[in-house]
């Protein structure tokens, strides 16, 4: 299949392109470059360097080639950001998709995967969140992906544009030949290797006094290579689905101090760490449930254990001490 994957020099969407080049489909890779990496794109993919925001660009791609489907996971990422600049989320993550969206039904393309967000179910109120949870999104970039999420919907309903959007916690872990590059680190875990590697002091843990069995926050986190065999598995139950949303997750949810403890293992750094107060808005426990991915897509993720997931960031971070290209 020829297949637009947007955000594909970003951190996920380079091991998407990767997966999809392997699985012999031809990939025209999106990106504004304005948090992703050249170097990020496998050579095999046609790289395309243009914002969403514009529509002509975007709009060319689909003119010059015979596009099949879209994975789209070009975005604005960083919570943080998101509650003090929510415009700029409001923008890219859903008046642009609506961009993409429009240029795909003009050149009668109706397949898309969506990389969306486990954040659309805010503070949850039952571990592990299932599907069929209430979505009250805490933050202005889950509030951006449900709003998303809702559009696919009727877009589904009133131009048959399918859908499958993808509902995920913490992204971890690389491939052989891609990894996490952003500076400064948002990500606990690289940010756990980059104090083994010595360019941090410490690890700041913030809050140690939850009601967990070592007093920090539990989260989940699925290898990128299960995220990606995820969007490949969806687009392939496509056809079959109309508008659906899936979570992906491992069930089982690791402490600040499980991921500080096993990075110890696995580097053999001693990675101090120093506590720090509670950060307003972090829940206690995010974990999801994919049980519906399993049963409906046949999705089985291949690296659940941490020590597997730490250990190919780890390699990855050693082989990349400054990210891609230094
Ligand atoms: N990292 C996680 O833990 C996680 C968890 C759940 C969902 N997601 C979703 O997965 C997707 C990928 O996340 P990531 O961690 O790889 O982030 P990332 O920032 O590494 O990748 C996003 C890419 O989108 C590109 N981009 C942003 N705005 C653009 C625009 N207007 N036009 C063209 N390109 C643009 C950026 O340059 C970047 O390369 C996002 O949609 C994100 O919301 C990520």
């Amino acid at each position: 299949m020829n297949i637009l994957v947007t955000g594909a020099a970003g951190y996920i969407g380079s091991i998407v392109t990767e997966q999809l080049l392997r699985e012999e489909n031809r990939v025209v890779a999106l990106d504004n470059l304005q948090q992703g990496h050249r170097e990020a794109v496998a050579p095999e993919a046609i790289f395309i360097e243009a914002d969403l925001a514009d529509s002509e660009a975007p709009d060319q791609v689909f003119r010059q080639y015979p596009i099949d489907a879209v994975m789209h996971l070009a975005a604005e990422t960083v919570v943080e950001y998101s509650m003090t600049d929510p415009g700029r989320f409001f923008r890219t993550n859903v008046a642009y998709g609506i961009n993409l969206l429009d240029i795909m039904l003009k050149h009668n393309v109706k397949r898309l995967i969506f990389s969306s967000t486990a954040g659309v179910y805010g503070d949850p109120e039952l571990i592990p969140v299932e599907e069929t949870h209430p979505l009250r999104p805490v933050n202005a970039y889950g509030e951006s992906k449900l709003m998303f999420e809702q559009i696919l919907q009727w877009y589904g309903q009133a131009y048959g544009l399918k859908s499958i959007s993808l509902r995920y916690f913490n992204a971890a872990g690389a491939s052989g030949e891609y990894g996490y590059d952003h500076h400064p680190a948002t990500l606990l875990i690289p940010v756990v290797l980059r104090v083994a590697l010595g360019q941090s002091d410490y690890v700041p843990i913030y809050g140690n006094d939850y009601p967990t069995k070592d007093g920090t926050c539990l989260r989940d986190y699925i290898h990128v290579l299960d995220i990606a065999s995820a969007h490949l598995l969806a687009l392939k139950h496509l056809d079959s689905s109309g508008s659906k949303v899936y979570n992906l997750g491992n069930g089982e949810g690791y402490s600040v101090m499980d991921v500080i403890e096993t990075a110890r293992k696995v580097t053999g750094a001693k990675i101090p760490s120093r506590p720090y107060p509670r950060r307003a808005g972090d829940p206690v426990a995010l974990v999801a449930s994919s049980t519906l991915a399993k049963s409906e897509l046949g999705w089985q993720p291949r690296y659940p254990d941490l020590e597997s997931i730490i250990e190919s960031a780890w390699q990855w971070q050693r082989k990349h001490p400054h990210g891609y290209g230094k």
